[in-house]
């Protein structure tokens, strides 16, 4: 087996972390669980938005606190992923963004990553203090689908999200 880790974002991936974003914004993919990667093309400035964003006192009034975790393949040190753990809800997280949100990198998808980024973070999860897990995805998202199902996620429902007009499926996960 691979020795893969989560790491969070520092300086020296400050290149990598950029070259996903570009690989992402190619393949024309959705950012999710990158935080703040989508608003700035600086990854200084990347990686000191999500250090401030992981602690309540630091954090932006109109965030809630968050854990952004990068999946890290050691034997290359190459970044692989992203995922991000809200601490808290606000209302659209509630409803639709939920506690995790994750993505990997174009050219390291269907190789296993996805499923066990999340099982990496779950431990995480416990260790903030929650005991449940909400996490959405697309409907039709069948690679998010497996992941969440794969990490013992249980269907709840699905609602419909008006900004973007998409279906999503709600699953929780029992830590
Ligand atoms: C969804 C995503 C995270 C999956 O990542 P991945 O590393 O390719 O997933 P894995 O290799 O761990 O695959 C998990 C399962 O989904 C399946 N799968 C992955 N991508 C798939 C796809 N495009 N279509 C159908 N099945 C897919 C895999 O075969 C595997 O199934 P298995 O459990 O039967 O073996 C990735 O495609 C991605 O980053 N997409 C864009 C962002 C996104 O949708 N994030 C999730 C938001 S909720």
């Amino acid at each position: 087996m691979e020795e893969l880790i989560l790491q969070r974002p520092t300086a020296e991936y400050a290149q990598q972390i950029m070259e996903c974003k570009k690989e992402y914004l190619a393949a024309d993919s959705s950012m999710d669980g990158c935080g703040p990667l989508r608003r700035t093309d600086d990854p200084m400035e990347y990686i000191q938005k999500c250090d401030l964003e992981e602690s309540p006192e630091t954090c932006p009034a109109e965030l809630v606190p968050a854990t952004q975790f990068m999946l890290v393949r050691k034997a290359d040190n190459k970044v692989l992923g992203f995922l991000q753990v809200r601490h808290e809800f606000n209302d659209y997280l509630s409803k639709f963004g939920g506690h995790i949100g994750y993505s990997v990198r174009p050219c390291e998808r269907r190789k296993g990553y996805a499923k066990q980024m999340l099982q990496m973070a779950l431990p995480y999860c416990r260790e903030i203090g929650l005991d449940q897990v909400l996490i959405t995805c697309m409907d039709g998202n069948l690679g998010s689908e497996k992941t969440i199902l794969a990490n013992g996620g249980v269907y709840e429902s699905t609602i419909h999200e008006p900004n973007e007009n998409m279906d999503l499926k709600r699953f929780w996960i029992t830590l």
